[in-house]
């Protein structure tokens, strides 16, 4: 991809956990890799008493734990360094945009970066309509072809429920238009979760099977190992649905089960998310308890150490109903998937780190193999690993050599490192890039994260409501709680698991 034009991109937020983790990493490896213009400038914002140097060298030393060995040379490192400023500001106080207005036009006197910048909200989301009203009210929101392009990247999460995310969406469209915002999903910049897209429509031989008639359900899991960490002031009011399901699987979802775009272009692919998202059929309260299942971790032991349980970890409330873990049956009411179960999960502190889809078609009409030793004939399977060994692994049936007609379920994998040595880039290089060159294909639209809002909203309020809709417990390490299975009508039909639970000692209950 050519570089985009000259910008400046204003970090609100420069100090804080994402900026060293993620964006400073991922801009990085853009201009390690020549994908950023010859000028540029990246100005972290932040209260934190940082200088120039200061915050070069705090950043620096990330980048050197963050990025592979080999790309940080002292070279590229310095070189890249000369672009990278601190201002301090307090994004509550509306004279320090003065101040940072007459930095940014001072530095793009320099470049003559042509008033091209981005502004990238990395903060708590109490301060997204604090930040952008004071750029607005600085007039560092205005576009015109002479003053260039500005854009305004927003973080997760966007919104606490439907109310709050309505009304995030119209006090940010009061200053900018909805075609400056850009909200990011990073689940949508991973390779793998684009690569659905060219999987599906790339291909002619998926497409024709690729509904109600050949697929008989479909499961998208999130799993992660670690717990919560050191997260649990956010975390704690947040809980797994808030975190990953509205925002992350909802968009896996949509990219599953979309209509083919008529371009592939940023209007169109968003009309047909869209189309999804209104066409998920709702759970009301009174059905809260048989389409979801929820959870919260607690003690175990693994590999002979133990782990804690959630209402021990740091920050939590010794009381805490948050979930740690989700399962949900949802059905997507329109011609191609009517009648279709979808069943998505996420959790913290499941055996291990996973994120894939699997795709389950229908059995043979007639089993013409079923015979004593061939019961294990199974249906056919497609699983997209999105993370980690990232590929796709179609699973069929085959006859084992030798007398009689024995069946054996055999697999045909494809691992995305084999396509290419180049290391599968991070998802926030892509949609940074994405963005400075004004291609919002990637980021969420307003209408999208209202109507994923309105799917989400009465699950969380019947939680909220209904004291006798159950939390259960899963020790750590193991899948998540046992009643997640019940959502599936069939007891034949399972969750897939990729691997054994690694809970040696532990129990399942309820809060
Ligand atoms: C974030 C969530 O959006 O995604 C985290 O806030 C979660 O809780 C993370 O751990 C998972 O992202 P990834 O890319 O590691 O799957």
């Amino acid at each position: 991809m050519e570089p985009s034009d000259r910008f400046i991109i204003v970090i609100f937020g420069g100090s804080g956990d994402l900026t060293k983790r993620k964006l400073m990493p991922a801009l990085y490896n853009l201009f390690q890799k020549n994908q950023l213009p010859d000028k540029f400038a990246i100005i972290g914002i932040g209260r934190t008493a940082f200088t120039d140097d200061s915050f070069r060298e705090v950043m620096a030393e990330n980048i050197r734990t963050y990025s592979p060995p080999d790309i940080t040379d002292n070279i590229t490192m310095s070189t890249f360094f000369k672009n990278v400023y601190y201002q301090i500001v307090d994004s509550e106080v509306a004279n320090d945009y003065l101040r940072l207005k007459q930095r940014i036009e001072f530095i793009d006197e320099q470049l003559q970066s042509g008033g091209n910048y981005v502004y990238y909200l990395s903060t708590s989301p109490h301060l997204f309509q604090v930040i952008a009203d004071n750029l607005g009210q600085q007039q560092m929101n205005i576009e015109s072809n002479d003053s260039g392009w500005k854009r305004l990247v927003v973080e997760k999460p966007f919104g606490y429920d439907l109310k709050t995310a309505v009304a995030l969406n119209n006090g940010l469209q009061r200053v900018f238009k909805e075609n400056q915002i850009y909200r990011i999903d990073h689940y949508l910049g991973k390779e793998t979760v684009q690569n659905i897209l060219a999987f599906r429509f790339a291909n002619g031989i998926f497409e024709p099977l690729w509904n109600r008639n050949y697929i008989h359900h479909v499961e998208i899991t999130a799993a992660e190992k670690i717990g919560v960490e050191d997260r649990g002031l956010y975390y704690d009011g947040t809980g797994a649905v808030r975190d990953m399901v509205q925002n992350h699987l909802l968009q896996i979802l949509a990219t599953i089960t979309m209509e083919p775009p008529s371009q592939f272009n940023a209007p169109a692919v968003r009309n047909e998310k869209i189309k999804i998202f209104e066409s998920i059929r709702p759970i009301t309260p009174q059905e809260v308890s048989k389409y979801v299942v929820r959870g919260q971790y607690a003690e175990s032991v693994v590999r002979g150490r133990t782990v804690s349980g959630y209402r021990c970890e740091k920050n939590i409330k010794p009381s805490s109903r948050i979930e740690t873990f989700v399962a949900i049956k949802m059905f997507i009411d329109n011609w191609r998937w009517g009648g279709v179960p979808f069943y998505i999960r996420t959790g913290k502190r499941l055996p291990k780190r996973i994120t894939e889809v699997v795709i389950h078609f229908k059995k043979t009409p007639h089993r013409l193999f079923q015979r004593a030793r061939s019961a294990g004939v199974e249906e056919n399977q497609l699983i997209i690993r999105v993370q980690p060994n990232e590929g796709i692994l179609l699973q069929f049936g085959m006859k084992r050599p030798g007398a009689g007609f024995d069946i054996e379920n055999v697999n045909m994998d494809f691992h995305y490192k084999d396509l290419s040595d180049t290391p599968i880039p991070d998802a926030y290089e892509r949609l940074l890039l994405d963005c400075l060159h004004g291609d919002a294909t990637l980021y969420a639209r307003a209408d999208a994260v209202e109507a994923c809002w309105s799917f989400i909203t009465p699950i969380l309020h019947a939680w909220k409501k209904d004291r006798s809709i159950k939390l259960f417990t899963y020790p750590a390490g193991s899948w998540g709680p046992k009643q997640a299975c019940d959502l599936f009508d069939d007891p034949v039909d399972n969750w897939h698991y990729p691997c054994g639970e690694l809970m040696e000692e532990g129990e399942y209950g309820e809060l």
